[in-house]
């Protein structure tokens, strides 16, 4: 009977001690328990006044995105030099990867894309007015085209100088 006695007396002890072990840690745990910081529940503080100026109202990138792309109008000036330097900066940024070195589509990331990057100096490209240009850039030039929209990466005065500079190259002789 007693050598059955002891090792259930060192086993109690041996809970025991983990048990108050357990418990001295949990009261000494540095950080918040669940059951002790406040909950939250939804809506039971006001919803914060949001500052002026968080929404964009006055950005002109949701009216020209309203806007019919026939009624865009570029606001540079024809053969504008300066627009035409800074574009051809964007195009180097922006899309000579996928469209090329020449213009041509041939751009080495480009080459991935089903259907392939189009070349700029096509006279379809060269032809199209300059707001359909900018909302296929901005937008993406419809369901089944590859061309991103670029409207979040490019900011608006680079998509008219980059325009500008697409047409300042002209249709490939
Ligand atoms: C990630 C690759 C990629 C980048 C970057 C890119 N393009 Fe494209 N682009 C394409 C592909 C692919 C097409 C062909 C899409 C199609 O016609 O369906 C295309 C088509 C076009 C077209 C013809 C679309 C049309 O019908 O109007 C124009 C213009 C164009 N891109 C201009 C640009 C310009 C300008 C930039 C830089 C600001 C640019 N792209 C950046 C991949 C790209």
């Amino acid at each position: 009977m007693k050598k059955r006695m002891l090792p259930l007396i060192m086993l109690a002890v041996l809970v025991w001690a983990g048990y108050a072990a357990l418990m001295a840690y949990d009261k000494y745990f540095p950080y918040g328990r669940m059951r002790e910081t406040p909950a939250v529940r939804p809506y039971e503080k006001p919803i914060p006044v949001m500052e002026a100026g968080t929404v964009p109202v006055a950005d002109p990138e949701a009216a020209y995105q309203a806007m019919e792309a026939r009624k865009l109008r570029s606001p540079l000036l024809p053969g504008d030099p300066n627009a035409i330097a800074r574009g051809q900066v964007v195009y180097a940024t922006f899309c000579r990867q996928c469209h090329g070195r020449d213009h041509d589509g041939n751009g080495t990331v480009g080459q991935s894309f089903s259907p392939l990057p189009a070349d700029l100096r096509s006279s379809r490209v060269q032809e199209s007015m300059d707001g359909v240009l900018f909302q296929h850039i901005s937008c993406g030039a419809g369901s089944g085209s590859r061309q991103p929209a670029l409207a979040t990466t490019i900011q608006i005065s680079d998509r008219w100088s980059v325009i500008a500079y697409i047409k300042s190259i002209g249709v490939r002789g």
